[in-house]
């Protein structure tokens, strides 16, 4: 296991990093941003790429039980009447008589404002749905909405992907995608904001099976997090109570992350039972029920749905890599990642900005990206070029000097944990390469 100093850090330096480091920005700065939404930059892209690509590899490439899809952020305005999210998907609204500011109920701890100490109306239920119009008319009959959950195609597509997938149950449909919800108060950064992006996968069993599968994706979804990096002491699994499940669960849990400003949620694993297959289908007039050809038994199936934020998690995966160590001249800040999640795997750097170093440098670039992402740069010092990398968690970083191109046509690879640095042909390069990335992706596991 890689060996941190550090258990946490503060969200401030985190931001500070972020936007000094290229992974997220404000957005719209120039004209003083937009409140609680954000940019990623062309680290940061990076970073969540690879949050979404090796979740979708470990979801549906890797799994012959589940496939994916790629639907509409716009659905017709019935989905979101049968789903429930018209009449329920709403938070209790306290507003302010003095001050006029507004505030989730459940997120205030005393009676009076947090702003000007004034007192609350009555609460009541806001909606979280935004809404907007399709086409040139602005009325109730064009009214649609931004979904605010990527589910509900899953649902509306059970038969479509069924019969053409030719997937028998179980088995489970996955999307990525963004997701939309007015929140009265985001904040946390990327934790909590008004569009972001999901990954969920619908599961669909029969029914009887489904406490056993809810189990299931209740370990798997745990045990994703720390084979890609998340330290096992930094994440719980949290079952709800009764009173917080979300209207169509059964039963549900959270994988949460210890944060910097305490334990947050990434994830929720719903047993949603056939809730929503059933009310499409009243709604629809469609039957969504599935024959077992086996058992010769026709039945709605029941959903078991592991729910997960992309930018929750790039934001754990973040908060967790970093670490920082040494003193004086020799400190040094680093994002530990697992080299599935770190924006880049490899920097090739030459010692300096040299007509001499020039061409082999990008030679070895070439040879390298085709097969890792690779980042090269020669401006600074080398020194400088060095913490660069650690500060956005480069695993491996691959030195051209003088004597390769006089002497050997050997390069240095330096380790971003130990710093260790060993001297390898270029002709053997990807091998030893990959050889050192399989072994920081074991070292790595939480
Ligand atoms: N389909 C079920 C569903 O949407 P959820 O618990 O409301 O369940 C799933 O959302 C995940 O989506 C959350 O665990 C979180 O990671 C992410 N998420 C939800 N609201 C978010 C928000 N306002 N900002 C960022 N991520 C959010």
């Amino acid at each position: 296991m890689v060996k941190r100093n550090l258990t946490s850090t503060s969200l401030d330096t985190l931001v500070s990093l972020a936007k000094r480091r290229g992974f997220v920005f404000q957005s719209s700065e120039i004209y003083g941003g937009l409140s609680s939404v954000w940019d990623y930059g062309p680290v940061g892209v990076e970073l969540k790429r690879n949050v979404k690509d090796t979740w979708w590899k470990s979801m549906v490439r890797e799994r012959d039980d589940v496939v994916g899809i790629d639907a509409s952020i716009l659905m017709h305005p019935d989905v979101w009447a049968a789903s429930g999210h018209l009449e329920s998907f709403s938070d209790p609204l306290v507003e302010c008589q003095d001050c006029h500011k507004r505030f989730r109920q459940d997120q205030v701890e005393a009676d009076a404002c947090p702003n000007c100490e004034g007192q609350f109306g009555e609460p009541r239920q806001f909606n979280l749905m935004f809404k907007t119009f399709m086409g040139p008319v602005e009325d109730e009959t064009s009214t649609v909405y931004m979904r605010p959950e990527t589910a509900q195609a899953m649902f509306v597509n059970f038969e479509n992907v069924q019969t053409t997938s030719r997937k028998k149950i179980p088995f489970g449909i996955a999307q990525i995608g963004k997701s939309f919800r007015n929140e009265i108060t985001p904040g946390n950064f990327t934790f909590r904001t008004r569009e972001f992006e999901q990954m969920e996968m619908e599961f669909f069993c029969e029914p009887g099976s489904d406490e056993e599968w809810h189990q299931y994706w209740m370990n798997f979804s745990l045990n994703w997090f720390k084979d890609h990096g998340i330290r096992g002491e930094k994440l719980m699994l949290r079952v709800h109570e009764a009173d917080e499940l979300p209207h169509y669960s059964k039963a549900s849990a959270d994988v949460e992350y210890e944060f910097p400003w305490g334990w947050g949620e990434l994830e929720t694993i719903s047993n949603r039972t056939d809730y929503d297959l059933k009310a499409h289908a009243k709604k629809s007039g469609k039957d969504l029920s599935y024959f077992d050809d086996q058992k010769k038994q026709r039945y709605v199936p029941f959903v078991v749905e592991p729910a997960m934020g992309a930018d929750r998690s790039a934001l754990a995966f973040l908060a967790d890599a970093y670490d920082e160590e040494g003193e004086g001249k020799q400190q040094r800040t680093v994002l530990r990642f697992h080299p599935d999640i770190a924006p880049f795997h490899i920097a090739i750097l030459p010692l300096s900005r040299n007509e001499k170093l020039t061409p082999t440098a990008r030679r070895v670039y070439d040879i390298l990206r085709p097969h890792f992402n690779t980042q090269y740069d020669d401006s600074q010092s080398i020194g400088r070029r060095y913490r660069r990398q650690d500060e956005i968690g480069t695993p491996l970083c691959v030195t051209v000097d003088f004597e390769t191109v006089e002497d050997d046509d050997a390069v240095t690879i330096r380790n971003r944990d130990s710093m260790d640095q060993v001297r390898v042909p270029v002709e053997n390069l990807e091998s030893a390469i990959r050889d050192q990335l399989n072994k920081m992706r074991v070292d790595s596991q939480g």
